[in-house]
């Protein structure tokens, strides 16, 4: 979102009065197929956790705005993009394979909608870390979890302006980070960086500023604390397999 329309939710936010966090359904929801690995959730896929779930590293307000506004707003746009055009009915990853022959109003929404997504069902509080198994995957290809940590790190505070940083396992099958810009992802074939994601960062502005300002890189370290490694197990499971 641009930055003009971004500190223009703020300031609704702001001038309404404030909601407390509530919580969104059951706290135990899990992923489903829809959305991710499959076809656009034919509603407004719900939060998987309450506003207030990742504090003290991610706060609840911006939970709330990054979740309702931003999301939902790439979630409508996308929605109406492919209304009435082949792309109706078409996976993510099928609409992402072919988005440069497709309108910017479907890769950049398309983006949003499904990175947002992908984000909110990558974080938790509590989890136990990497596996052993996929620890000594990390290792082979990083040198330690430390090192992955610095490459992921060093990848999300080095994009320019809005982005993604990702963890993924690329088109030869090996671990791999790096970033994209705006709502890309590895998933899109116009994107530099290819392969299938397992775990990604929002470092637009929206998703730390209210609580963070200008300090992306205390956000960025903050969210190593959240990040659900089960959830990143499960899906360098599923890479593997293909
Ligand atoms: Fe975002």
């Amino acid at each position: 979102m641009e930055r003009r329309n971004f500190v223009k939710s703020v300031g609704l936010i702001t001038a309404a009065a404030y909601i407390s966090p509530m919580v969104l359904g059951n706290d135990q929801v899990t992923v489903k197929a829809s959305g991710i690995e499959g076809t656009p959730s034919a509603e407004f896929p719900k939060l998987p956790y309450a506003y207030n779930a990742l504090e003290p590293y991610i706060d609840a307000r911006t939970m709330e705005i990054h979740y309702d506004k931003h999301h939902r707003a790439y979630y409508t746009n996308f929605m109406n993009a492919i209304k009435g055009t082949p792309l109706e009915g078409m996976t993510m990853a099928a609409v992402f394979a072919s988005v440069s022959k497709q309108p910017d109003a479907v890769r950049n929404n398309g983006g949003g909608y499904y990175n947002h997504l992908f984000f909110w069902n990558n974080l938790i509080t509590g989890s136990a870390g990497p596996s052993p198994e996929f620890s000594s995957a990390i290792t082979k290809a990083f040198g330690s979890v430390d090192k992955l940590k610095e490459a992921f790190n060093t990848a999300a505070k080095t994009r320019f302006g809005s982005g993604w940083a990702w963890l993924y396992l690329n088109t030869e099958q090996n671990l791999a980070v790096g970033s994209t810009p705006n709502q890309d992802n590895p998933l899109m074939d116009s994107s530099l960086v290819k392969g299938t994601p397992l775990l990604t960062l929002d470092v637009w502005e929206h998703a730390y500023y209210l609580k963070y300002q200008n300090k992306r890189a205390d956000y960025i370290d903050a969210f190593w604390n959240v990040v659900n490694w089960e959830e990143v197990n499960k899906r360098y499971q599923q890479a593997l397999k293909g």
